[in-house]
């Protein structure tokens, strides 16, 4: 599917005329992030970003768009592009425009869109990088390191062979899990050139995001794309770190008559048990799930060995990172028909009449099918990211010194939107006495 897009001086999306329903959307997202809408009035007053180039890498949704406008009240000029072809929300991206928002996404964009985009983006010579996944990071690496491939050609046409955009960059953020293991891997090569603050390794993102996010929103795209009953359902969850906990935990609650988890790890895997879950390989696991879903940052989880002895009617999906997670080649390979059943859902149908319903083309389906997390927890994430954009300026100097690590959130950041967050839900805390506080602080009391 080609989709038709519309290029302006600061944009390319899908229709500059859904710019009311985005706006409607962005109120709706504003009253429901109070700990974000609160930075950004201090932003507002403050100025922190004055002039900064943020080139940001995020899926385009109504969350984002508060995100964006912390950013823009702080000073900031602000570049934005998608991390997932299908993840972007059309009527936010035409909010965004009309907002100054310097905007290159759209739903369903091919590879040559998604890294025009990226080249769009980096084209501003961003000061700071926002990314989910590493994406940008990584081709303006690859630029800098003079490494030609497919994707580079694509960001070239965009920005000319002038490719020494990284000098310019202060530092980053990166808000995914999968994102940080790339990132790690660079800075252990060495090829790391400037610090990432590892926004998905603070408490306040990976406790909840990830695990409350990721549980109630996959289960919403498999709903909305299939409409199916959760309840006497097998349902098979791949991975049970962050996101595999809260997809098991939401299955449970809706009444799945059992969940089964696969694990690589064992801790994880006892946790799992511990939990109430059922843990066995993928190859038993798939002989009797009616819904599969990864979550493992991993590749070929599910695979043509696990696809040769599903059962008729299974629906496979993903909600890790990458879509990677099932092997689509091997499933093609096999089937000898596929049919676009329903919006998100391809029905493939194998030589002995089975079939097997694929959603959101494995990628991650909370965002593919429904819209990705909730607003009241990506107050959380995106006040971390604003937090986070306005350090990387204030400590500028001390971030250079540094060089090309992956750097952990100060906790006092952490702390602050914790806090806040206590604040806006009414959720009160005890406060330790002094004398409770001495005797934690001492090892002189025992039995
Ligand atoms: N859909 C979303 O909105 C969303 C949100 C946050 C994170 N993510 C992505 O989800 C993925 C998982 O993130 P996380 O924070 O849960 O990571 P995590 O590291 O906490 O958990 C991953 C788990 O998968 C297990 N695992 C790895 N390979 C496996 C395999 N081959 N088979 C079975 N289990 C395997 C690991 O042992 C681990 O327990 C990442 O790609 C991350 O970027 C998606």
């Amino acid at each position: 599917m080609t989709i038709e897009t519309v290029k302006g001086e600061t944009y390319e999306i899908r229709d500059p005329t859904l710019k009311e329903e985005g706006l409607k959307t962005m109120q709706w997202a504003e009253s429901r992030m109070p700990v974000l809408q609160l930075i950004k009035k201090r932003f507002e007053k403050e100025k922190p970003l004055k002039g900064v180039r943020i080139g940001a890498c995020l899926h385009v949704t109504k969350e984002t768009s508060q995100l964006c406008e912390a950013w823009l009240a702080g000073g900031a000029e602000v570049y934005l592009c998608a991390s997932n072809p299908l993840s972007t929300q059309d009527e936010i991206t035409a909010a965004l425009a009309a907002k100054g928002v310097h905007v290159y996404a759209w739903k369903f964009m091919d590879a040559e869109g998604y890294y025009r985009s990226i080249g769009n983006v980096i084209n501003s010579r961003p000061e700071i990088t926002i990314d989910d996944g590493a994406d940008l990071v990584s081709i303006l690496h690859k630029l800098k390191r003079g490494e030609v491939d497919e994707e580079i050609e694509i960001v070239k046409q965009v920005i000319g062979e002038d490719t020494d955009f990284i000098e310019k960059v202060i530092g980053g953020a990166e808000e995914t899990t999968t994102g940080i293991i790339r990132l790690q891997a660079m800075a252990d090569d060495g090829a790391l050139l400037y610090p990432i603050m590892a926004t998905n390794s603070s408490p306040c993102k990976n406790l909840f995001d990830n695990v409350y996010g990721t549980g109630q929103s996959s289960i919403d795209g498999i709903l909305r794309a299939t409409a199916d009953l959760i309840a006497s359902k097998i349902f098979v969850v791949a991975g049970y770190g962050h996101c595999g906990k809260g997809v098991a935990m939401r299955a449970k609650g809706m009444g799945a008559r059992r969940v089964i988890v696969t694990e690589i790890e064992p801790h994880a895997a006892l946790q799992a048990v511990m939990e109430g879950m059922e843990v066995m390989p993928m190859k038993e696991a798939v002989k009797i799930a009616d819904i599969i879903i990864t979550a493992t940052g991993c590749k070929n989880v599910i695979r043509r060995e696990h696809f040769e002895v599903m059962k008729s009617g299974v629906t496979v999906s993903n909600t890790g990172h990458f879509n990677v997670e099932i092997n689509i080649p091997d499933l093609e390979s096999l089937a000898t028909e596929k049919i676009s059943i329903r919006p998100f859902v391809e029905q493939y149908i194998l030589p002995d009449g089975r079939q097997i319903n694929l959603l959101g083309e494995g990628r991650l389906i909370n965002l593919a099918a429904a819209e990705g997390h909730s607003p009241e927890i990506m107050d959380m994430s995106f006040s971390l990211q604003a937090l986070i954009s306005e350090y990387i300026v204030k400590h500028k100097q001390e971030l250079k010194e540094l060089g090309g690590k992956v750097v952990q959130i100060p906790s006092e950041i952490d702390d602050i939107v914790a806090h806040s967050k206590c604040e806006a839900l009414d959720v009160e805390l005890d406060t330790l006495t002094p004398e409770q506080e001495r005797y934690l602080a001492s090892w002189r009391v025992g039995t």
